[in-house]
This record gives structure tokens, sequence and C-alpha cells, in this order.
């Protein structure tokens, strides 16, 4: 059977994936935020992950705001980054499984979850700067495959926290109904606090931000307690991607411990926040 080993979150502003391709690790601005990252990747060295469940929202690259689903998954046999947003970085596709994909759509829309199943999809930075960040060196990356799962962060209605949490916890149940023996990560990217447009735009709530990162290790529940609009006005516009993160931590229904973490303020416009779960069975 395939099991979620972990969990994971990240964030995944654009300007990440420029300071990674100019290889800033050490520029003063950088440093704090990528020194925060090699636990995790000693962790993922030693776990080896086969497949990694990639939780972020399209920025208007699959979807506009003329056609916006709420959840999608991705059933393409390969992923090819085509984010302009920064300039268009050159990275090479990343493999995909279908046959996990299929399994958990099946499951999650029996279990009542309407997905739009994507069998093309492209990704955008909320996908590949997370995957930079975690695996900068593809040789590790060994036979990894991956899977999309694209959550409305942008287009209002958008999904509730508590919606979320429970669309994490049918995937949990899914993947560890999938007949093989895959180990599998969730990453939740995004976040935290950031307010990119209008009046408030710059705003982080630094003490919101820090409650968030507790809270999502031993009582998830808590979190979705608020609403969408709450998040808006405790996080910011796009602080909303916490439902994301929500997604990824609904997934881990074994024991969950916490084995590292950071916060760094600010990161662009944005409270960057890294965690990484243990998920035991
Ligand atoms: C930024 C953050 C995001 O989450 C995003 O999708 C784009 C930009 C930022 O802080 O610059
Ligand atoms: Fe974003």
């Amino acid at each position: 059977m395939a099991r979620i080993v972990g969990g994971i979150t990240t964030s995944h502003i654009p300007a990440i994936g420029n300071a990674i391709a100019r290889e800033m690790f050490e520029d003063p601005y950088w440093k704090p935020f990528f020194d925060a990252y090699p636990p995790v990747r000693a962790w993922l060295d030693e776990v080896k992950p086969d497949v990694a469940i990639v939780v972020y929202n399209d920025h208007g690259l699959n979807f506009f705001l003329d056609k916006m689903p709420t959840f999608s998954v991705g059933a393409a046999p390969e992923y090819q980054n085509k984010d302009e947003g920064w300039g268009l970085q050159p990275l090479p596709p990343y493999p995909g499984d279908p046959e996990l994909s299929w399994h958990i759509i099946n499951s999650v829309v029996a279990e009542d979850f309407d997905l739009c199943t994507c069998q093309e999809m492209a990704v955008d930075h909320g996908f590949t700067v997370p995957m930079s960040l975690l695996w900068p060196d593809r040789a590790k990356m060994g036979g990894l495959k991956t899977i999309p799962l694209v959550v409305n962060t942008v287009q209002h209605p958008l999904p509730s926290p508590a919606r979320c949490f429970k669309l994490g916890q049918a995937l949990g149940r899914a993947v560890e109904s999938f007949d093989k023996d895959l180990k599998v990560v969730v990453i939740g990217t995004g976040g935290l606090s950031h307010q990119l447009d209008g009046e408030r735009a710059g705003f982080i709530n630094k003490n919101f931000d820090l409650m968030c990162l507790e809270k999502i290790v031993d009582d998830p529940e808590a979190l979705t307690k608020y609403s969408i609009h709450d998040l808006v006005r405790l996080a910011g516009a796009q602080g909303a991607e916490l439902i994301l993160w929500l997604v990824m931590r609904g997934a881990l229904t074994g024991t969950v411990s916490k084995l590292h973490s950071n916060y760094h303020i600010p990161i662009s416009n944005t409270g960057a926040g890294l965690l990484l779960l243990e998920n035991a069975a």
C-alpha cells in the first residue's frame, strides 16, 4: 500500500525562482531564507519519496478569471514549467504519475469532491519554486514523480479552510488505499500572510503567521474555524493561500510530529513559513 510519509509547507514566491537562478544563496537578503532548507532536503534524501503531491494555486496559467475550477488534479505523464511572471526559467519537465492521479481522482470524487481532471497541465511558480527549493539538484529526485493538486485561491468564492482540510483527509485516504508500495510526500505551498495589491499591499501579520505555524502541527482543526473572509482580513488577500497548507495537513492521518520549521519576513511581500512534518504510521 502507498503511504504518506510526511508533509512539507513552503512559500512559492516567484522571486525565489529568480534568486535560485542567480545563485543568490549567500546574499544577505536571501541567506536567512535559503539557510532554512538543508534539513528538509536531508530528510528527503534519507526518506526518498516516490511521489510528491504539490498543492498550489494556478496563478492564471491553466485557468484564468473566465474559467476557474475550485479543485483540479493533474493526470498528465509530465508537467512543463510555463511561468513567465519573472522570466521563463528553462526547467526540465516534471514526471507525472497518471495511474496514482486517476486513483486519487476516482477516490475523492467517490467522496463527493467534484474535481477538474487535467490530462494536460502546465505548471507555474506555485509548483516549480517549491520543487526547486526542495530538490535543487535534479539528480537527487531519482525517479520522483509529481502530482499537481490545484486549489482556487485567486477568484472568489474560494473554498473554505474546513472544505480544504476535508479534501486533504480524502486525499490521505485515497493515497493510502493505492495498491503499490509507494512513499508519498504532500507539499502545501504559498502563504503565509501577504497581500500583493490594493490599499493593504505589503500587509504581513507575523503573530497570525506564527500562530498558524504552531496550530497546523497539533491542532489544525482550530484553523478550519476561520472563514475565507477572516483569512483575508487577518493574513491579507493572498494570505488565504493558507487553505493550500490545510489540504496538505488533512492528508496526514497518522501520528504527526514537527521535524523542522522556520519563519522569515519579508521575502518579497510575504511571510515565508517552512515546516517539515513527519507522518508516522
Ligand atoms: C508573491 C507571493 C505569492 O504567493 C505569489 O503567488 C506571487 C508573488 C510575492 O510575495 O511576491
Ligand atoms: Fe501565491
